[in-house]
Formats: structure tokens, sequence, C-alpha cells
């Protein structure tokens, strides 16, 4: 087992890591504060290839691996998630799922452009009635032809007022179940599709959150995507690698709240002496250094799993379900050790602290992870 990164992981890592330094850090709070979706440094993402990370190089992407996805997934996060989120939305939702189930036509037509970032893409399956429970959805898709009519409404979608083209869940055959369920691209601007107007949040403020409104859209024929009555297992498929960027998106949500701690518990003095020789204080950190070191392990194990073509359903879950813990309860800790400061803007840890709790809600609630975890582990 070789746990040591390539020469290609390190330049991508440690470009990531200026990146987010440099260019994501000046205006972070500010966008966070005011809701400001990042176009500008969305353009810088795609022109540093992190729109298409893993995307193959004849269609525009980096060609490079789950490993470098999940590094550069890391460093964005540490500064600013609603960064990281829609680069993980459009890397491992949108391009993996064209990439991997979509025909050449799909491909060239929209891969190329959302891979170098020119387009922005958008998943759309939650519906305001079904949203753990995938399968109950209700937007239907009737089949006239020569093109599918769209109706229905999605909602909580990431990236949903900014997005060029959007991967939209629907029901085909209501009788069918899950088999009568198909994924559609569907181009912005399309006559009978409406944009609401975008969500208030608590975390990940800079990202752009919007429910979707479909009233009669003519979806070509051609852009259905795979077989019909594949759908549902294309999300299912294409959402077992969105945990593992929600995943490293934790890991990173809580190794940047872990750095700020550790400075901040050096420099800080109470009682005569800096807060991090307080034992309690001390052992703090060492707990955030344990769980962040086994969630990075989890994390790049569901990574490795992908690259080598394993089954990586169960690796996924598993690292989502305990990285995006291990975020929550260690942003709360990095709150508390800065003290009065932690609960103020200019510290950025009640910040990471907001975001750390969608990691736990969106991609499958924790409460979903344990389902597919546990009827994996029952079945085998
Ligand atoms: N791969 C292939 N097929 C799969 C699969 C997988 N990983 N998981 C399920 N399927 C298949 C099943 O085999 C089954 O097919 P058969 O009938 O042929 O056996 C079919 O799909 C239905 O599966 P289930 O019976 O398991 O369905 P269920 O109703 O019990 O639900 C669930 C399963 C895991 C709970 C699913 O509904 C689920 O994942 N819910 C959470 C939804 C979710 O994650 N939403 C995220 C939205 S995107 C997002 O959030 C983006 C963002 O924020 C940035
Ligand atoms: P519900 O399904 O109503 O769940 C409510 C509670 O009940 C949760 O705690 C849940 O875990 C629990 N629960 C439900 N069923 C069970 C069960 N069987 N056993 C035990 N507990 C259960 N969706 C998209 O399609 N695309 C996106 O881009 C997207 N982006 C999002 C961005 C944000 C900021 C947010 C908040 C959500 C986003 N979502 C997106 C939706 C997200 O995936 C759903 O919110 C999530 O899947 C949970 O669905 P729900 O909100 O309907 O909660």
């Amino acid at each position: 087992m070789d746990f040591n990164l390539t020469e290609e992981h390190i330049i991508i890592r440690d470009t990531a890591r200026d990146f987010a330094q440099n260019e994501l850090l000046p205006g972070v709070i500010e966008r966070d504060e005011n809701q400001h979706f990042p176009d500008t440094l969305v353009k810088k993402m795609g022109e540093l290839g992190f729109m298409g990370i893993m995307v193959d190089p004849k269609y525009g992407g980096s060609g490079m691996d789950t490993i470098s996805y999940v590094l550069v997934m890391e460093e964005l996060s540490k500064i600013d998630a609603s960064a990281s989120v829609i680069v993980s939305v459009n890397n491992s939702l949108v391009c993996y799922g064209i990439e991997s189930f979509g025909n050449d036509m799909q491909k060239q037509k929209y891969l190329t452009k959302l891979a170098t970032g020119e387009f922005v893409g958008a998943f759309c399956l939650s519906e305001p009635e079904a949203g753990s429970d995938a399968t109950s959805q209700k937007t239907s898709a009737i089949d006239k032809g020569d093109y599918y009519l769209l109706n229905g409404t999605k909602n909580w979608i990431t990236n949903g007022g900014r997005a060029d083209v959007y991967l939209v869940i629907a029901q085909t055959d209501k009788e069918k179940g899950s088999h009568g369920i198909n994924a559609f691209i569907v181009e912005k601007g399309k006559e009978g599709f409406h944009i609401g107007p975008k969500e208030n949040k608590l975390g990940i403020r800079g990202s752009d959150t919007h429910t979707l409104q479909f009233n009669d859209v003519k979806i070509p024929k051609e852009n259905r995507i795979g077989e019909d009555g594949f759908g549902f297992r294309f999300a299912m498929k294409t959402l077992s690698g969105g945990r593992i960027g929600i995943a490293s998106q934790a890991l990173g949500i809580a190794q940047g709240a872990y750095e700020l701690a550790l400075k901040y518990a050096k420099e800080r003095k109470t009682f005569g002496t800096e807060i991090s020789n307080h034992q309690s204080i001390a052992f703090k950190l060492a707990d955030m250094y344990t769980d962040i070191s086994a969630a990075r392990h989890m994390v790049m194990k569901a990574a490795w799993d992908k690259d080598q073509g394993n089954n990586y359903d169960i690796s996924s879950a598993t690292a989502k379900l305990y990285a995006s813990k291990v975020a929550m309860e260690h942003t709360v800790e990095a709150v508390q050790i800065h003290g009065g400061n932690g609960f103020v803007k200019d510290y950025h840890v009640e910040r990471l602290m907001r975001d750390a709790k969608i990691t736990q809600i969106y991609e499958g609630t924790s409460e979903i992870q344990k389902i597919v975890i546990s009827r994996s582990i029952l079945r085998d």
C-alpha cells in the first residue's frame, strides 16, 4: 500500500492551495455575507482545470484521477465551501454523469464546455415532496414522439440560477416505479423553464440555490441520457461519486477549522500562558487531528476505489457519513477554542461551522448514508 502522493498530485494540490489563499480568501467574508456567487472565480477555476478535473482531455478536461479531485476539493473547502460545491456539482455529478453515461453527441455538445468552465452544470433530483425518498418524485416527462414534455418542480438546486446545463431526473412511466424514471439534459432559457428566487441559507451562502419550475418544457429526444428507464440508476450511480466530492468538502472544512484553531491556540494567552498549554485545549486539538486524519484516510480510500474500478458505493457513503460528522463536531470546537473571537466573522471559524452543517444533509443525509451502508453490509 502506497500512501505517497505522486508529483502530479502534489502539483495540483499546491495549485489549488495557492488559488484558495490568493483568490478565494480575500472576498470570502463578503460573498458569504451578501450571498454573492463567485462568477469571476468560477471562470478562473475553469482556466486552472478545476471544473473538469477527471474529464478526458479529448473533451476539454484535465484527465486527472479522483485522488487529484479530492485534493483540490479539500484545498478549496478549507477556505470557501461555497466555491467548492460549485466545483463538486460540476465535476462529480454533471461532467461525470454525461461522460460516463451520455452519448458522443451529448459529450461533444455539452461536456466540452462544462469541463472547461465555459458552462456551469446543475443536477436536479430533489423535489418538495421527494428529497431522501427520491423514487417518489412527481416531475413528469411525457413521450410525445419527437420530444418529451417536462412538467414539475425541482427544489434546492445548486447552481440553479447560474447554470447553462441542467441534468433533470423525471418520471416517464409512473407504473414502472424506479424503472420508469429518466435523466434529461435541459438547456437554460427553454420556453416554460422558470427559475425561482434564491434561497437565503445558513451556510454555503456564496453558492446559488434555487427552486426550478418546468411548465410544458419541450426536451428533444436526443437529450435523454442512456436507455429508457435508466434515470434512477443514473442518479444513484452518479451520486456515489458525488458523495466522494462532498466527503472531501467536509474534510476540507474540518481541516481549515483545525488549522485556524491550532494557530490561535499557540498565540492566545490566558493565565500567563498560551491556551495550547491548557490540557483541555491541547486535547481538543489532538482529537481534531486524529479524527481528521481518519476522515482523510476514508476519503482517499473511496477515491482510490473509484480510480481502481472497484465498487465505491459503500466507501463513498462511509466517507461522507464520517467526514461530515467530523466537520460538524470539530468546527464547533474550533469556535470554542477561539472564545469570543470565534463568534465573529473576521476569524472565519463561525462560517466554517455554518458551512459544515450542509455536508450532513445534501447528496443524501447522514441517515440515508446509514441506509446505503446497512443495506450493503447486510446484503454482503
Ligand atoms: N447503483 C445502481 N443501482 C442502484 C443504486 C446504485 N448505487 N442504488 C439503488 N439502485 C437501484 C436498486 O438496485 C433498485 O433497482 P431494482 O428495483 O432493479 O432492484 C432501484 O435503484 C431502486 O433502489 P431502492 O429500492 O434501493 O430505492 P429506495 O426507494 O429504497 O431508495 C435510497 C434508495 C438510497 C434511499 C435513495 O432514494 C437515495 O439515495 N436517496 C437520497 C437522495 C439523494 O442523495 N439526493 C441528493 C440530491 S443531489 C444533491 O444533493 C446535490 C448537492 O446538494 C450538491
Ligand atoms: P427529507 O427527505 O424530508 O428528510 C427530513 C429528515 O428525515 C432528515 O433528517 C432525513 O435524514 C430523515 N429521513 C428521511 N427519510 C428517512 C428514513 N427512511 N430513515 C431515517 N431518516 C429519514 N438536491 C438536488 O437534487 N440537487 C442539488 O443541487 C441540491 N443542492 C442542495 C443544496 C442545499 C443548500 C440544500 C439544503 C439541499 C440541496 N439539495 C439538492 C437537496 C438535498 O439533497 C436534500 O435536501 C436532501 O436529500 C434531504 O431531502 P429533504 O430536504 O427533502 O429532507
